[in-house]
């Protein structure tokens, strides 16, 4: 018994382990409830009286070795364990990072640029922060015309004022003092108007804006062009209805409706049981506004239209309140990209 328990102080003082594993093997095999050490405490009332003494040191210095191996051994591979974090597999699946998606209004924006472009129309952009000339007086607006009142527009600075664009027909300006027609180009981006924040009305939202001028323009191009768009953006069987309106920058102008693209033109409740969902405002360019920007009316004529984004996308997506677009709830801006297309 002694030269048993010499031959196991002897495995204990070279044994390592080099995982918990390992260590829970070593303890089992030594102070588990049937290990060697068990084993030999049993064994020990066999022992002969005069050995006993010398047996019972022998025995307690096999347990305490076994306890003081353990001991360090969990202690330098806890140790390890932390400074290299905590175990990892590597066979696990990559935790990939959230990709973001493209907001509604884009994937709308970017759609009509798409249709307008295939029929040859450029893209051009102009600036948010406008002169009073461009973004009313060229455009014909009378000095005393309503929306330059403060209750439709941002002034930045009065007299002479800078305001923040209302609408995007400033660009036709813009664009209109700098190229000789023909010019076939949409103008897309963000205006401003003072209203109260509701579910229907902000106090920003973005248009697309068109423009085509050239020799012998005629509102039969305009409503063709509008036809095309129409059954473009929504289904190949909308119809489309001009009624007259007023702009100041356009002469015949008109409000264009497309048939109710939830029920068809047969009337439900979007289109308030009319059939008919109003998108855009159009008209022919005011020879007024092509004096203004240097072009000869007796020339050239030209067709404008423009219209509200947030509109056209709430009629593709059934949105219901505009103010989503602007919260950045992702949970609502995901939802689009995949359901496009
Ligand atoms: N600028 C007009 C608006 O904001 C829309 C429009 C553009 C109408 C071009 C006619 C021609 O309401």
């Amino acid at each position: 018994m002694k030269d048993q328990i010499n031959t196991y102080l002897a495995e204990i003082e070279i044994f390592t382990a080099k995982t918990k594993d390992e260590l829970e093997q070593f303890r089992i095999k030594y102070s588990g409830k049937k290990g060697i050490l068990n084993d030999l405490f049993a064994g020990f009332k066999n022992v002969a009286a005069e050995e006993r003494r010398e047996m019972g040191v022998l025995l307690n210095e096999l347990k305490g070795r076994v306890q003081e191996k353990i001991d360090t051994l969990r202690e330098s591979l806890e140790g390890e364990q932390t400074a290299a974090g905590p175990a990892r597999d590597l066979t696990l699946p990559v935790n990939f990072t959230d990709s973001g998606s493209r907001h509604p209004l884009m994937i709308i924006r970017n759609r009509m640029i798409e249709i307008f472009s295939r029929v040859g129309f450029t893209v051009a952009e102009g600036p948010e922060i406008e002169d009073d000339w461009h973004n009313f007086s060229a455009l014909n607006f009378a000095p005393e015309h309503p929306a330059r009142d403060m209750q439709d527009t941002f002034f930045i600075e009065k007299d002479p004022d800078i305001v923040l664009r209302t609408h995007t027909s400033s660009v036709q300006v813009r664009v209109m003092e700098k190229t000789k027609p023909p010019i076939r180009m949409i103008f897309p981006g963000r205006v401003y108007r003072n209203e109260a924040i509701s579910a229907r009305a902000h106090c920003f939202f973005h248009q697309v804006e068109g423009l085509y001028v050239d020799k012998n323009v005629s509102f039969a191009d305009l409503r063709q062009t509008m036809l095309y768009f129409a059954k473009e953006m929504f289904s190949a069987d909308t119809r489309i209805r001009l009624r007259p309106s007023y702009f100041p920058f356009t002469e015949p102008s008109a409000e264009m409706d497309i048939s109710c693209n939830l029920c068809g033109g047969k009337g439900c409740g979007f289109c308030k049981y009319t059939g008919w969902v109003e998108i855009l405002g159009c008209g022919m360019v005011n020879p007024n506004v092509l004096k203004n920007c240097g072009i000869d009316p007796d020339v050239y004529s030209g067709f404008a239209f423009g219209m509200g984004v947030e509109r056209i996308t709430n009629l593709v997506f059934n949105v219901k309140d505009l103010r989503m677009f602007s919260e950045n709830d992702v949970r609502f801006l995901q939802q689009f990209e995949s359901a496009w297309q």
